[in-house]
């Protein structure tokens, strides 16, 4: 799939021939990453860039590490897009054992390429593994393999304005274990895909539907990581609210049954007056990094932040709300519907979401100052 100089195939091919399978060596992997400003190769891949919703594009690579028992993560490797193998008795497979990550790189004018804050996804998930009694790659590693991903499946970011590259990191139990235990080993993948909007709503206002029947997450439990056994438990709620026309699901606390936690795979705001407020973080919710990047940017804006309780009737209540979440950016909210009534909320012009949105989307396509070192260009 390279489409690049002959040298530069050579060394690849050379490469894999070595080691008899699909990986690079790490010689090639670099010379496939330098090569870019020397060699060029195809710009774009040859798909609808016009109409990339959030479907699985398959693109050309991926990054492997894998962690022995009680070792660190070996360098990886980046190699062909494809399968894994996994043992039947994995810890991923029978115990849940799994983290996930998404992140993503933008295109923005002169072809330059961004990343926006992927310390933080490195952050989050060394957070998450050991809630799950899980080895890490250390955040320079992931980092490093994010950007290797990302470089290496160039030609697979969007153009400027028609979506980005989703890079999604994995860390998974891999090791056999038959008893309940932690497996005795990990593997840290790393894959792309072009995406567009992430609803298919595109960039309409959403109707959300408040379910208190199901609940995401309980104190205690591991709502507050982003383990893949968070995500199949609410498939349900989102199956049946999405038969009905809604576009995603609001959680309550499975306490009291009143207090809002977020989205399926979003974080949740509200708009009052001239106050924000969003749900505090207590270990039920995922603290996302767009999350906290809005409160940062909306700070900075002059506005006023409040990470607090959030009660449902207050949803019902606010002028304006929206969601913020790596593959949603920030998105108005058109109504919310609960207890069998429908809120509408303003949308169009001179939303504060819209007014945040804008900066964030400058500072991540290196338009607007970044004052807070969050951006990672690619080079
Ligand atoms: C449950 C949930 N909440 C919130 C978010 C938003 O987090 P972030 O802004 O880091 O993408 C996500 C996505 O990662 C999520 O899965």
């Amino acid at each position: 799939m390279i489409r690049n100089t002959p040298r530069l195939r050579g060394l690849i091919q050379s490469s894999l021939s070595k080691v008899g399978a699909r990986c690079l060596t790490a010689q090639a992997a670099t010379a496939l990453r330098e090569s870019e400003p020397m060699f060029r190769y195809e710009e774009y891949a040859d798909i609808d860039w016009n109409n990339l919703g959030f479907g699985l594009t398959r693109t050309d690579y991926m990054y492997t590490a894998k962690c022995k028992e009680n070792e660190s993560f070996q360098q990886g490797q980046l190699r062909d897009y494809g399968n894994v193998e996994l043992s039947p008795a994995a810890g991923v497979l029978n115990y849940g054992q799994g983290l996930f990550e998404g992140t993503k790189a933008y295109r923005g004018e002169n072809g330059r390429v961004f990343l926006f804050r992927p310390d933080q996804n490195a952050i989050r998930m060394q957070m998450g593994a050991e809630r799950m009694c899980m080895r890490s790659p250390s955040v320079q590693q992931f980092v490093d393999a994010v950007k290797q991903t990302a470089f290496a499946n160039k030609r697979w970011i969007p153009p400027p304005g028609k979506g980005s590259l989703y890079i999604r990191p994995l860390l998974i139990g891999t090791g056999p274990i038959l008893g309940l235990s932690p497996s005795p080993e990990y593997t840290f993948l790393v894959y792309a895909s072009p995406v567009g909007n992430y609803f298919k709503e595109g960039t309409a206002p959403l109707n959300l539907y408040v379910n208190d029947e199901f609940h995401r997450a309980t104190r205690g439990g591991a709502g507050g990581v982003k383990s893949i056994t968070n995500y199949a438990p609410v498939l349900q709620a989102i199956s049946k609210a999405k038969a009905q026309g809604f576009s995603d699901v609001i959680y309550l606390d499975s306490v009291h049954k009143k207090y809002v936690e977020e989205a399926s795979s979003c974080n949740m705001f509200l708009v009052k007056g001239n106050v924000i407020s969003t749900p505090a973080t207590v270990g039920t919710i995922l603290e996302g990094i767009t999350r906290k990047s809005i409160i940062d940017i909306a700070r900075d804006s002059g506005y006023k932040v409040e990470e607090r309780l959030v009660t449902v009737d207050e949803l019902m209540e606010a002028d304006e709300v929206f969601t913020t979440g790596t593959a949603v950016s920030i998105a108005a909210v058109g109504s919310i519907t609960y207890n069998g009534q429908r809120k509408e909320y303003k949308t169009g012009d001179g939303l504060v979401s819209k007014d945040l949105y804008k900066t964030l989307v400058g500072i991540q396509l290196g338009k607007i100052e970044d004052k807070h070192n969050w951006v990672v260009q690619l080079d």
